[in-house]
């Protein structure tokens, strides 16, 4: 198997399809569930209330991936012309000296119960403390399924949180939640353990809650890449100064770690996982780990001059529950990605990131980003000119070498095209 393959951009859709298949030792019939009629008005409906419709998503595939030593091809679903493209580059670039390598922290997420109107904030936590081995028994009792395959409680906390008018007792969990994102497994337990929780700590509960900022679920990921693959020393040069404005600016870190989740997201929602989770943990880390708020990922030279990348990032991802299992599109991605626990999925999507964090500051380097970004564009605005089928591709091509990515133009250009093919 490899994920490196040349020409695949200028393949037809079904020939992509079925080179995937056999890279990837996946049926060709799976990746029907890519399919535009895959997932119907009836599907939708099942899935949430009030439904009108669905909302289709390109899905394209990162080549060049290569993840512990695993070549992998990596579905993405984004709306974002040149996310797909970026992502394969970046991942190129890191071939030479092994690609992605990865780590982690157990699949551990945590729930807070929030205690009001305590009136001795300080001894109710020492009382809950004393009462930790009944109510870590209390929560796992809650999931035997999730214990029995070697999940559960991990850790109970208490902290004290000053709120404006009162201190707030605030009571975490910790929990292995195994394959799972775990939203539910650790919402159940809190819900479950509130009533005892007053009754120990005194005062009422609020609120009972998973914590996005899943800080105990971290992914790492890390690239070694030659001076020469990214196109030369001053790049590198160039690549460092732009991390060092992202590791110092949020206004550069916001946009930088944007960059990280156009390759996160686009493979976290192709799985049927929740965006929005992996999103709010991503940029709520980027706060507490780098306050105020900084890059989420590092550069550096290493000891030969290569330089290296890292990414350390919550990933509160799961292949059991949710959309994962059920969706077709969801079921298809995950057979191409060959998976068979959340942490691979996990040790990919972050690799992902990384990819395409390295492929955008290397942009922002060496040509800045419009080049690449617009000639990938250019098929959107070709497409809104009203292309089809083989115009789309010679619309591109006139807005590429006259640098015109405008749709005034667009529309000229085919409006010219088909004047010569009817004339
Ligand atoms: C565009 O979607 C993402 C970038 O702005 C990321 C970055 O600036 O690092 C290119």
């Amino acid at each position: 198997m490899s994920s490196r393959i040349p020409g695949f951009r200028h393949l037809d859709v079904g020939e992509r399809r079925r080179a995937v298949a056999e890279q990837a030792g996946t049926d060709l019939a799976t990746l029907d569930g890519l399919g535009a009629d895959a997932f119907g008005t009836e599907q939708a409906a099942a899935m949430i209330e009030n439904a009108i419709g669905v909302f289709p998503v390109p899905v394209g595939v990162a080549t060049n991936v290569v993840v512990d030593g695993r070549e992998v091809l990596v579905p993405m679903a984004t709306e974002e012309a040149s996310v797909v493209a970026a992502a394969s580059n970046g991942a190129r670039m890191t071939r030479a000296l092994g690609g992605f390598t990865t780590s982690a922290t157990a699949p551990v997420m945590q729930v807070q119960i929030q205690l009001v109107d305590v009136p001795d904030p300080r001894a109710a936590r020492l009382r809950l403390l004393e009462h930790a081995d009944e109510l870590v028994a209390l929560a796992d009792e809650q999931d035997p399924r999730l214990v029995q395959v070697g999940g559960g409680v991990r850790g109970l906390q208490v902290r004290l949180v000053d709120g404006a008018h009162q201190t707030y007792v605030v009571l975490h969990l910790a929990v292995d939640v195994r394959d799972a994102m775990g939203a539910n497994a650790v919402n159940t337990m809190a819900e479950a353990l509130a009533g005892r929780v007053a009754q120990i700590g005194g005062g009422r509960v609020v609120l009972r809650i998973l914590t996005n900022l899943a800080d105990q679920r971290l992914v790492r990921a890390r690239a070694v890449l030659r001076a020469e693959d990214v196109g030369g020393e001053q790049v590198v040069e160039d690549m460092l100064h732009g991390y060092e404005l992202a590791r110092v600016d949020p206004y550069r870190a916001a946009t930088h770690n944007k960059g990280i989740m156009n390759g996160i997201s686009a493979v976290v929602l192709a799985t049927g996982n929740d965006t929005r989770a992996v999103e709010a943990g991503a940029h709520a880390y980027a706060a507490v780990a780098h306050p105020p708020y900084g890059s989420l990922s590092t550069y550096e030279r290493d000891g030969d001059g290569h330089l290296v990348a890292t990414l350390e990032v919550p990933m509160p991802v799961g292949l059991v529950g949710g959309a994962t299992r059920v969706h077709p599109s969801a079921r298809a991605a995950l057979s191409v990605l060959g998976v068979s626990s959340a942490a691979e999925l996990g040790a990919i999507i972050t690799a992902v990131g990384l990819a395409q964090n390295i492929a955008a500051v290397r942009a922002l380097a060496a040509d800045g980003i419009q080049r690449g970004h617009m000639s990938l564009h250019a098929k959107n605005i070709a497409a809104s000119a009203g292309a089809t089928g083989d115009e789309v591709a010679a619309v591109v091509d006139r807005l590429v070498a006259e640098g015109a990515f405008r749709q005034d133009r667009a529309e000229e250009i085919l409006a010219d095209l088909r004047a010569g093919s009817t004339g």
